[in-house]
C-alpha cells in the first residue's frame, strides 16, 4: 500500500557568536562552575546579541537546512516556528521568517509548547504533509530564552541559552511499513495540572509584562524521566519496535543527568544519545534540532538509521517521535 511519509530532506542550525562559560556566571551570581557541571552537565551557553531577535536565528537556521535539503524558499508551502520567546506578542514569528525568507505564498504559523515545541510543530507539520496539503516545510525550533531569564536567579539563570535549528520536512511515497523513510510514529502529550512547575510570570492578558521564568526543578526532573520514557516506549510499541531497534536518541538537552536517567530505563546505551547540553545549555524548542543537525553534519546519523526524538516542557507537555532517517 502506498502511503506519504514525511521525511526530513535537510537539516540547519544557528548559534549566536556571544558564548557565556560558567566562570562568567560566578561573577553574575552565588553559583560555581563545579555545581553547574555536576547538577547538569552544562559548561557554556550561547547568547543573542542586543540587536538580534528570535526570527533572525530562525531565518539562519532556516537557510542553511534550505540548502542542505536542495529545496528553494518558493518550494516551502507551509512554515511552522515552535518558541516561547517571540518576536512580538503578535504577528507570529513565523511569518516575520516568512517575511525574510522572501517567501510570499503558503502559510506560517507559530507552535508554543515551550521546551517540547519542535516536537509539537514536527507532528503538525507531518499532519500537514500526510493530509496532503503540503510538499515542503520548514519546521524550526527558536528561542531567546536569555530575554525572560532572572539574571538574579540562580537556580534557573544558569540553565538556558539561545539559538535555533530548522529542519526541511518534504513529502514522499512510502510503503507503509517500518522499512519506509521518515517519520513512523509520533506522540503528544499535555496536563495543564503541573503549570506552577514552570512557568513564566508574567503575560498579555494577566500582568501584561512579559516576566521571568520560574522552575521547580527537582519536581520538573522528577517528572521528566518518567513522563521521557513512558512516551518513548509508546513510539516504540505503535511500530512494533523495541529499544534495540533504535540508532539514536537525539533529545531535549535539558540536564545531562535527565538524558542519562532516560536512556536507562529505556536500556539504550548511552552512546546512542546526542549531548550537546555541554555547549548549548537548555535552548528549549531549539535544543532537539540544534542536536540534530550537529549529529547529522558531523557524519553520526547516517541514512537508514532509526532516531528517537524526545522532550518535555512547560505545561507540562511531553512528546516523541520514531522516524527513519
Ligand atoms: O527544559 C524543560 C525541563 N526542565 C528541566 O528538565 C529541568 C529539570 N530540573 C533540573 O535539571 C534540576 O532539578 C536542576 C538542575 C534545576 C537543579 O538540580 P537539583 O539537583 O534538583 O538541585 P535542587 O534544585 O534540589 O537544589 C539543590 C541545592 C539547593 O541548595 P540547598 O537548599 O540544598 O541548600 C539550591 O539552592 O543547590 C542550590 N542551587 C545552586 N547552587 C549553586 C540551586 N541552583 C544553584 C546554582 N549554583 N546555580
Amino acid at each position: 500500500m502506498s502511503v506519504i511519509r514525511s521525511i526530513i530532506s535537510g537539516s540547519g542550525s544557528y548559534l549566536p557568536k556571544n558564548i557565556i562559560t560558567n566562570k562568567d556566571l560566578e561573577h553574575k551570581v552565588d553559583t560555581s562552575d563545579e555545581w553547574i557541571v555536576e547538577r547538569t552537565g552544562i559548561k557554556q551557553r550561547h547568547i543573542a546579541a542586543d540587536d538580534e531577535v528570535t526570527s533572525d536565528l530562525a531565518v539562519n537556521a532556516a537557510k542553511k537546512a534550505l540548502h542542505n535539503a536542495n529545496v528553494t524558499a518558493a518550494d516551502i508551502d507551509l512554515i511552522v516556528v515552535a518558541t516561547s520567546t517571540a518576536d512580538q506578542t503578535f504577528p507570529s514569528t513565523a511569518t516575520t521568517v516568512q517575511y525574510k525568507l522572501g517567501i510570499t505564498r503558503g502559510a506560517a504559523f507559530d507552535v508554543q509548547a515551550v521546551c517540547s515545541g519542535f516536537i509539537y510543530a514536527l507532528t503538525t507539520a507531518d499532519n500537514f504533509i500526510k493530509a496532503g496539503q503540503a510538499k515542503h516545510v520548514l519546521v524550526i525550533g527558536a528561542e531567546i530564552f536569555s530575554r525572560i531569564l532572572d539574571w538574579e536567579d540562580r537556580g534557573t539563570c544558569v540553565l538556558f541559552g539561545d539559538g535555533a535549528g530548522a529542519v526541511v520536512l518534504s513529502a514522499e511515497n512510502g510503503r507503509g511499513d517500518n522499512s519506509d523513510q521518515g517519520i513512523l510514529a509520533s506522540k503528544l502529550h499535555s496536563d495543564g495540572r503541573y503549570n506552577d512547575l514552570l512557568y513564566v510570570d508574567g503575560g498579555v492578558s494577566s500582568t501584561q509584562t512579559v516576566g521571568h521564568l520560574r522552575m521547580k526543578g527537582r519536581e520538573v526532573f522528577r517528572h521528566a524521566v518518567v513522563n521521557l520514557a513512558s512516551v518513548v516506549k509508546e513510539v516504540l510499541e505503535d511500530t512494533n519496535m523495541k529499544s534495540d531497534d533504535i540508532d539514536w536518541i537525539v533529545p531535549h538537552q535539558a540536564n545531562k543527568r535527565i538524558l542519562d536517567g532516560t536512556a536507562r530505563k529505556l536500556k539504550v546505551s548511552p552512546e546512542k544519545v546526542i549531548v550537546t547540553v555541554h555547549k548549548h545549555a537548555n535552548t528549549s524548542a531549539a535544543s532537539i534540532p540544534l542536536a540534530l543537525d550537529e549529529a547529522v553534519q558531523d557524519g553520526r546519523i547516517t541514512r537508514g538509521q532509526i532516531l528517537i526524538l524526545e522532550a518535555m516542557g512547560g505545561g507540562f507537555t511531553w512528546g516523541a517521535c520514531l522516524l527513519r532517517w
